[in-house]
């Protein structure tokens, strides 16, 4: 028996030593220290032997047992070392390579221009306001004393959804929805989306923007409207733009006024960019309409306010020099890259 032991070590230690992978070093500790394995079947025999006899083979058996597991379990971990470093050397990272490039993306021109336009108001107190794009009739029209058969309804060709129910034409519903819900004072620009089915050409869409302006408080007069508005295009265009009020009716406001920089190209000379005008229309505004006040709830013997109304893409097309609103919507990335 103490040969068998001694032949089963070396022939083990032999196999052992040449393993190099998990899966051959499992199979070769079952087959030796395997219920059914080498060294396993020759320890069941150990009852066979005489008294005399099994102390020492006892210890022997021991021995080679230990032996045999020792060497598994060094190898083992030396195994998965190996792995881990084989691992770690194919992931390693190359850092003389060259990255690859992420195209960086820009504003939208008219997110730069909106962006702008909303800093300098924040700058005077305002904040900003929103409303729904699909809205009520009411809110759009009705409320704005622009009622059923008002002619200011046909100029603002309007899709309806039905009766009561439309995609707002203008940002004006807005004031009556902050009105409603605040008590003045109130200071808002509230910028967004408008929709009129025009037909698409180089100056018109069915989907553009406008931003809203509304102040009420007590006290607040023409001339709070005239300045704050000189005040936003100077920042907007220059300090050295010249700004002039010109009459005009909105069903809204009373009294009404559109509003017109000097044409910065040519200086009030007339040119294309201003259709010889000398002059650039810019936005319209007013003083809120009592009317309108009443609607909301709020007295117009104790407040007053004004209001304005500009369209972005116009704006837009007018800073950069763009000759065709479509180029806007496209979102053709030769086009956006240059500004
Ligand atoms: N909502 C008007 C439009 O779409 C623009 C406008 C004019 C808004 C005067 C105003 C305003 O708030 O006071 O033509």
């Amino acid at each position: 028996m103490k040969n068998e032991l001694l032949a089963i070590k070396e022939k083990a230690m032999a196999a052992l030593a040449a393993c190099r992978d998990g899966e051959t070093l499992e199979s070769l500790r079952v087959a030796y220290l395997g219920k059914k394995g080498e060294l396993t079947s020759i320890l069941k025999k150990m009852g066979g032997l005489s008294p005399e006899e099994r102390p020492a083979m006892g210890q022997l058996a021991n021995e080679v047992k230990v032996a045999i597991e020792g060497k598994i379990s060094a190898l083992k971990e030396e195994i998965s070392k190996r792995q881990l470093y084989s691992r770690l050397e194919k992931e390693k990272i190359d850092i003389t390579l060259d990255g690859k490039s992420r195209p960086i993306g820009k504003k939208h021109p008219l997110n730069t221009v909106l962006d702008e336009v909303e800093n300098i108001f924040i700058g005077m107190g305002y904040k900003i306001a929103s409303g729904p794009e699909v809205e009520y009739d009411y809110y759009n029209f009705e409320a704005l004393n622009i009622p059923k058969d008002h002619p200011a309804r046909d100029t603002q060709d309007t899709f309806y959804i039905n009766d009561k129910v439309l995609l707002r034409t203008q940002t004006s519903p807005v004031q009556i929805r902050v009105m409603e819900k605040e008590k003045p004072p109130i200071r808002i620009i509230a910028p967004g989306r408008v929709y009129r089915s025009d037909e698409v050409d180089a100056t018109h869409s069915p989907l553009f923007h406008q931003i809203e302006g509304l102040v009420v408080d007590k006290g607040i007069t023409m001339s709070d409207l005239k300045g704050t508005l000189e005040v936003f295009i100077k920042r907007l265009y220059g300090e050295d733009s010249v700004v002039r009020f010109r009459p005009h009716h909105f069903p809204f406001t009373e009294p009404s006024a559109e509003v017109d920089v000097r044409c910065f190209a040519c200086e009030g000379k007339g040119c294309r960019l201003c259709k010889n005008e000398g002059w650039i229309e810019l936005l319209g505004c007013g003083m809120v309409h009592p009317k309108v006040l009443a609607n909301c709830g709020i007295d117009p013997e104790v407040y007053s306010g004004f209001a304005f109304g500009l369209g972005l893409e116009r704006m837009v097309m007018r800073r950069y020099n763009i000759d065709d609103l479509r180029l806007l919507y496209e979102n053709d990335v030769r086009f956006l890259d240059q500004f």
